[in-house]
């Protein structure tokens, strides 16, 4: 195929596949209108918006979503891993019935906080003392400012293609968005990134880093990068952050015990909240106490909902009696066989499709080359995760555009089954149009 015919036939494949989503679909496509008119591009959080108009979803119960045109979808994606129990697990719902029959906004300590910050200050090897706020993003501004605060210098080292949240998307951009105080280092090259720590040590307060990139596209850090970074931070003095707002689920304690790398702190967000709003960062008792109101010279932090007694709630449940250790440790070890089952799919039909990640979190890219870092992704075939999100959807599962997969507890072994048979299927039927184009010519972009 010459490299015009691929691109005609992709083009073909997507168009196929949207007119069949959008017949399918009248009332999500109705909705969407209705939300261009009072939303900016219908859309009020960047990762839920996808071509030609995103799902609306009434309701979810388990491992499944229902949207409003009445389908029902195995959730493969759990709300990019905050919803990592699913949708109904009982325990979590009586304690948020509890929490709320019980008042539904305190102003003041409540009966769960402390256990909750109890429980992440046993599991995760950094946590000393803990901050709870209300998303990652905000865990990670609080993290830096600290840290900034602590050093008295002003800098903050982030990675090209790294997701912090909203103020810190891809350090090595320039979006007016993000924070102005970001600079940035290539992933997992330890001489590229020691040298910028060498040249910037004086005025560097923290370098902060995914232990795995989760919105890049599921890239682990290799543990040496890891500990390289370990040991020039401790030397300069500058504060080392992991941001396990995505991999503190990898194990009991987070990626940082799994290598067996402390960071000075830890940002975190997502699932630990049980399934509602949250967000924390926590690390070095000495740093930490820096917001001890007690002190003359505290950081003031303040926060409505830092502590919702709903959310505590729920956290305190959900990681207490629901993600024990050992339900962590099988999670992981389900999504390891999920990742290795694709793989085997793609290499048996000897197609250029791998699945990264560690444990229960992995990402689907069209491409053979190794990926380390997000400068290895093939930008170009990109659009293949179009076609397979849009493939998957009309086949009744649910995962995200970028072809972002993650487990919830409440996945059956027979709804991961029905998945893999549906990811063979879109092998299978695109397979030709996959091995020309992600191997074609011009396919590096
Ligand atoms: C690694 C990482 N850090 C921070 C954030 C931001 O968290 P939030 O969306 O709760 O602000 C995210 C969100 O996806 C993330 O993946």
């Amino acid at each position: 195929m010459t490299t015009a015919q691929i691109g005609t036939g992709l083009d073909a494949a997507i168009g196929d596949a949207e007119a069949r989503y959008s017949a399918a679909n009248p009332a999500s496509a109705e909705r969407y209108r209705q939300a261009c008119e009072v939303l900016p591009g219908g859309n009020t959080r960047a990762a839920i918006y996808y071509a030609p108009f995103p799902l609306t979803f009434a309701r979810g119960e388990g491992a499944y979503l229902w949207d409003i045109d009445g389908h029902r979808y195995t959730d493969l994606i759990n709300d990019m891993s905050a919803g990592l129990f699913g949708h109904s697990n009982p325990i979590i719902l009586e304690a948020v019935h509890k929490a709320v029959d019980d008042g539904l906004t305190l102003g003041g300590p409540n009966q769960y906080d402390v256990e909750l910050a109890g429980v992440l200050a046993e599991r995760f090897p950094s946590i000393e003392l803990v901050r709870f706020c209300n998303s990652g993003t905000e865990a990670n501004l609080f993290a830096l400012g600290l840290a900034r605060s602590a050093t008295g210098r002003s800098k903050v080292l982030g990675f090209h293609g790294g997701y912090h949240g909203g103020a810190f998307s891809d350090p090595g951009s320039s979006s007016a968005l993000n924070v102005p105080y970001l600079i940035a280092a290539p992933y997992n090259d330890t001489a590229g990134t020691l040298e910028i720590i060498e040249r910037e040590a004086h005025d560097l307060a923290a370098i902060v880093i995914e232990p795995m990139m989760g919105g890049a596209g599921c890239i682990p850090a290799r543990p040496d990068f890891l500990q390289a970074l370990r040991d020039a931070s401790r030397r300069h003095g500058i504060v080392l952050v992991f941001d396990e707002v995505m991999t503190s689920r990898l194990s009991p304690g987070g990626l940082q015990a799994k290598y067996g790398i402390v960071p000075d702190l830890t940002t975190m967000g997502k699932y630990i909240g049980g399934g509602l709003t949250f967000g924390a960062f926590g690390g070095r008792r000495d740093l930490m106490e820096h917001f001890d109101p007690r002190r003359g010279d505290a950081l003031s932090l303040g926060g409505t909902f830092n502590n919702s007694a709903t959310t505590m709630a729920a956290g305190a449940t959900a990681m207490t009696r629901v993600l024990t250790p050992e339900a962590c440790v099988n999670l992981n070890r389900h999504g390891d066989a999920l990742r290795e089952r694709m793989n085997r799919a793609a290499s048996e039909r000897d197609l250029p499709v791998q699945v990264t990640g560690v444990g229960s979190l992995m990402n689907v890219h069209f491409q053979r080359q190794p990926i380390a870092s997000p400068a290895d992704i093939v930008a170009a075939n990109r659009r293949f995760n179009d076609l397979l999100h849009l493939e998957l959807i009309l086949d009744g599962q649910y995962i995200a555009r970028r072809g972002y997969i993650t487990l919830s507890l409440a996945l059956t072994s027979a709804d991961i089954e029905q998945f893999v048979a549906s990811f063979e299927r879109f092998l299978d039927q695109h397979g030709p149009l996959i091995a020309a184009v992600a191997d074609g010519p011009g396919a590096r972009g």
